[in-house]
C-alpha cells in the first residue's frame, strides 16, 4: 500500500455520485406505490459508468497498482470507456480503449475528444469468433507489451460492485430505509451486487428486480441479437452471484425504445436504452406491486448517446419494424426558434405551395398520448403572449337575418414568440343539428405563413378545441392549486368538455383518488359515468345529487355546463383550499364572483357577453374583483393565490391556444407524414393564367 492517499478532493470527479432521485408522478396512471428515479444519468461524463471507473481506478491508485505514470487499457464500447476517459483526462493518466466494430460514432468521438487512444478490434482474433473474447484478448495482448500497464476488469472486479454500496446508500437514506422495490439493468452487474450487498449489510427486505435484455445469457438462455447497448452480456460476468436479485425481467430492444418514449414524453426524462427497458420492465410488473409500496428505477444514461438509434425515427422503423414505437418522436419545429424558417421546414414539402387537409381522426391520432406536450404548447403561448407577441382582435360573430339561434364566431389569431403563426378558427353552432342527428357545434382551425400570408393548413377544429380548453384548465389547476392536495376530484356538468378536463386533471394529478359527478340530467351523468370508467381506472367514481355536494367535498372543480344563467351563489362554506375552473363561464353568480380570488385569461374577453364576470363587473361598475391573468402568474407577476376565499379559474378559450396547438400537430403531421396534402393550392400568378 501507498501512504499517499488518491488525490481526489476537487475538480469534476468530485461531482460523481449525490445524484438526484425523482418522483415520478406522470410514468403510469392508476398506480397505488410511490414510484422514484435516481437520476444517474446526471453523473458529470453522463452514466453510472462514472461511479465504477472511479471506484476500479481509486482503489488501483490507493493499492498501488497505479501511478500518474500508468497506462489503463480496458474493453468497453460505451459507457465506462467514456468514464474511465473522464478519469485520466483529469488525472493525466494514458487511456487505451479496446472498442470493436459495433462501437458507435458518436463513442468514438466522445473517447477521441477525451484524448484516448483507441484500439479497434475489426476481425476476430478469438478462435471463436465472439468480438468480447476478442477484445479481451487484444487488453490481455495490449497489456502484457505496455509497461506500467492496468486493467480494471469491469466485468470481474469488486471494486465495481463496491462503488454502487454508495449508489444505494444514496437511495436508500433519501427515502429514509423504505425501498420495497429496486429496478436495475444489469450487464457487468456491478450495480445489481453492489446495490445488493449494501441492502444484505443494512438488512432490508427490498426486492431487487433485474432487468437484463433479452438475447444476454446472464439468468440463462441463449445468447442472440441485441441491438441496443447497455445491459445485456453475451457471458455471465464473474462479479454475478445467484441469489443476487429477487426476480428478473428480460425486455426486448422494442421495449427499451417504448420505455424510452415514456419516460421522455410523460416525465421529460430524456434517457439511455436500459432504462427504457427498465420503464417496460416496471410497467410489467406493476399491477403485482402492492399498494403503499415504494419502488426505485435506476436510470444509468442519458439519450444523446441513442440519437441515431432509439431516437431516430428511421433507425427505429428499419430495425425494429414500422410503427413499432408507442408514438415516433416529433419534430417540433418550435424548438428551432428561428421563426417562420422553423415551421415552414416542418411541413411536407408538398405543402409549400399547397394546402395539407387534417381530419379530427388523424388529430385524435397525432395527439394520443402528447398531454405533456400539449399543455406544454399551451404554457407557451400563455407566457408568448405575457411578452406581447400576439394578436386577439375579438370579432363579431356571424349572424342570419331573422334568425336568433345559428351563429359562426370568427377566432382570428396571431402568436409570435416561439410559434410565428397566424389563423383564424372558425366555430359554427347550429342547435337544430341535433335533430337531425348531427353534431351542435363544428369547428375549422386555419393556420396561415406569417411570412407570405398563405393558408397553409386546414385542420378539423372541435377537437384542437376541447384539447385546448381541457389541457388550460390542467395547466391552470397545476400552477393554481399547486401544493394542495386532491383526493378528490368534482365535475359539475358530464358533457365532452368536462371529459377531456377530467382526462388531462388525471394526467397532471395522478394522486387523485375519488372523482364526484354531478349534472342536473341524470342520463348524462350515467353515460359519463361510463364513459369515464376506463380513464378512471382503481379510482371511485361517485355521482352527487346535488352539485352543492361537489363543492362541499372535491379541492378542484370543474364546471363545463349549458347553463346560460347563474346558478351558484355561494361555495358551500369552503375557503381557500377550493380551485374552481369555471369553464362554460356563466354558473357563477356575481355574489359568489365578489367572494371569490378571481384568475382569468383574458380580462377583456372574459368581461364580454353576459358572462358571470361580465355581470359582476357591470354590478359593481368596475373589474378589481380580477386580481391576475394566467399569464401573469406563469411570468411571476403575481402570485398563485391571494389566500382570501376559493380561487376561480375563468378561461375564455383564446384564439392563440388554438392557434399553438395547431403548430403543434402541423408539426406533428409533417413529422409522421400525416393528412392529406393538395398540391397547388396558393394563387395562380396572375400573368400565367389561361382566361
Ligand atoms: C446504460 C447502461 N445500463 C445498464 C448497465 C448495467 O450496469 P452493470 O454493468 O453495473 O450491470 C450498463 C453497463 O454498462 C449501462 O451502460
Amino acid at each position: 500500500m501507498r501512504d499517499t492517499a488518491f488525490p481526489l478532493y476537487s475538480g469534476i470527479l468530485s461531482t460523481i455520485g449525490n445524484t438526484p432521485l425523482v418522483p415520478l408522478k406522470r410514468l403510469f396512471s392508476g398506480i397505488s406505490f410511490e414510484l422514484y428515479a435516481k437520476l444517474e444519468m446526471l453523473n458529470p461524463s453522463g452514466s453510472s459508468k462514472d461511479r465504477t471507473a472511479l471506484s476500479l481506478l481509486r482503489e488501483a491508485w490507493d493499492a498501488g497498482r497505479i501511478t500518474a505514470a500508468s497506462t489503463i487499457v480496458e474493453s468497453s464500447s460505451g459507457n465506462l470507456g467514456i468514464g474511465i476517459a473522464q478519469f485520466c483526462a483529469y488525472m493525466g493518466l494514458r487511456f487505451i480503449c479496446v472498442v470493436d466494430s459495433r462501437t458507435t460514432p458518436v463513442n468514438l468521438k466522445i473517447l477521441e475528444a477525451y484524448g484516448v487512444e483507441i484500439s479497434l478490434v475489426d476481425v476476430c482474433d478469438a478462435p471463436n469468433g465472439d468480438l468480447l473474447r476478442a477484445r479481451i484478448a487484444r487488453v490481455q495482448r495490449l497489456c502484457r507489451e505496455i509497461p506500467d500497464s492496468f486493467w480494471p476488469n469491469q466485468y470481474a472486479n469488486t471494486a465495481n460492485a463496491r462503488a454502487h454500496h454508495t449508489t444505494m446508500r444514496e437511495i436508500y437514506e433519501s427515502l429514509h430505509g423504505q425501498v420495497d422495490y429496486l429496478f436495475v439493468a444489469t450487464s457487468t452487474c456491478g450495480t445489481l451486487r453492489g446495490c445488493a450487498e449494501f441492502l444484505r449489510n443494512a438488512g432490508a427486505s427490498t426486492k431487487i428486480i433485474a432487468v437484463d435484455a433479452e438475447g444476454s445469457v446472464i439468468f440463462g438462455g441463449h445468447p442472440g441479437r441485441r441491438l441496443i447497448p447497455g445491459h445485456g452480456a453475451s457471458r455471465v460476468p464473474e462479479l454475478y452471484q445467484p441469489g443476487l436479485e429477487s426476480a428478473h425481467v428480460k425486455v426486448s430492444d422494442l421495449d427499451c425504445v417504448t420505455g424510452c418514449y415514456q419516460l421522455l414524453h410523460r416525465e421529460a426524462i430524456f434517457a439511455g436504452g436500459s432504462s427504457g427497458g427498465i420503464v417496460s420492465a416496471a410497467a410489467r410488473l406493476k399491477d403485482e406491486i402492492p399498494a403503499g409500496s415504494t419502488c426505485v428505477m435506476i436510470l444509468c444514461d442519458r439519450g444523446e448517446r441513442y440519437l441515431d438509434t432509439i431516437y431516430s425515427r428511421q433507425w427505429v422503423q428499419e430495425s425494429l419494424g414500422q410503427g413499432a414505437v408507442e408514438r415516433p418522436p416529433a419534430i417540433i419545429s418550435r424548438a428551432s426558434g428561428n421563426g417562420v424558417a422553423a415551421h415552414e421546414s416542418a411541413l411536407p414539402s408538398k405543402s409549400k405551395t399547397g394546402m395539407l387537409m387534417l381530419r379530427g381522426e388523424e388529430i385524435i391520432q397525432l395527439l394520443e398520448h402528447r398531454e405533456h406536450e400539449i399543455i406544454q404548447s399551451i404554457r407557451d403561448a400563455y407566457i408568448t403572449r405575457e411578452s406581447g407577441g400576439y394578436s386577439l382582435p375579438n370579432c363579431e360573430y356571424l349572424r342570419f337575418p331573422g334568425n336568433t339561434v345559428d351563429r359562426i364566431i370568427p377566432k382570428p389569431a396571431y402568436l409570435g414568440g416561439p410559434f410565428q403563426a397566424a389563423g383564424i378558427k372558425w366555430v359554427a353552432s347550429f342547435p337544430g343539428n341535433l335533430q337531425v342527428r348531427l353534431e351542435r357545434a363544428s369547428a375549422t382551425l386555419i393556420l396561415n405563413s406569417v411570412k407570405t400570408g398563405f393558408a397553409e393548413v386546414m385542420m378539423e377544429g372541435s377537437v384542437i378545441s376541447s384539447y385546448r380548453t381541457a389541457a388550460s384548465a390542467a395547466l391552470a389547476a397545476d400552477v393554481l392549486h399547486a401544493g394542495k392536495s386532491t383526493s378528490t376530484l368534482g365535475l359539475i356538468g358530464c358533457g365532452p368538455i368536462n371529459f377531456q378536463v377530467l382526462r388531462f386533471l388525471l394526467y397532471t394529478r395522478p394522486e387523485v383518488r375519488d372523482i364526484l359527478l354531478y349534472d342536473s340530467d341524470p342520463c348524462r351523468t350515467s353515460q359519463f359515468e361510463a364513459c369515464c370508467r376506463s380513464l378512471c381506472d382503481g379510482r371511485t367514481v361517485t355521482r352527487a345529487t346535488r352539485g352543492q355536494h361537489v363543492l362541499e367535498q372535491a379541492s378542484i372543480v370543474s364546471i363545463a355546463t349549458n347553463a346560460v344563467t347563474p346558478h351558484i351563489d355561494n361555495f358551500a362554506g369552503r375557503g381557500n383550499d377550493l380551485t374552481l375552473l369555471h369553464i362554460s363561464l356563466r354558473d357563477l353568480t356575481p355574489q359568489a364572483i365578489g367572494q371569490a380570488d378571481n384568475i382569468v385569461d383574458d380580462i377583456d374577453h372574459v368581461c364580454s357577453n353576459d358572462t358571470s364576470l361580465d355581470l359582476a363587473a357591470r354590478s359593481l361598475g368596475h373589474r378589481h374583483f380580477i386580481r391576475a391573468t394566467l399569464g401573469e402568474v406563469l411570468v411571476g407577476k403575481q402570485l398563485p393565490r391571494s389566500g382570501v376565499g376559493p380561487l376561480v379559474f375563468s378561461p375564455f378559450g383564446l384564439g392563440i391556444l388554438d392557434i399553438a396547438i395547431g403548430c403543434l400537430v402541423r408539426d406533428l403531421a409533417a413529422a409522421a407524414h400525416a393528412g392529406t396534402a393538395i398540391e397547388d393550392f396558393q394563387p395562380v400568378p396572375w400573368a400565367q393564367r389561361t382566361y
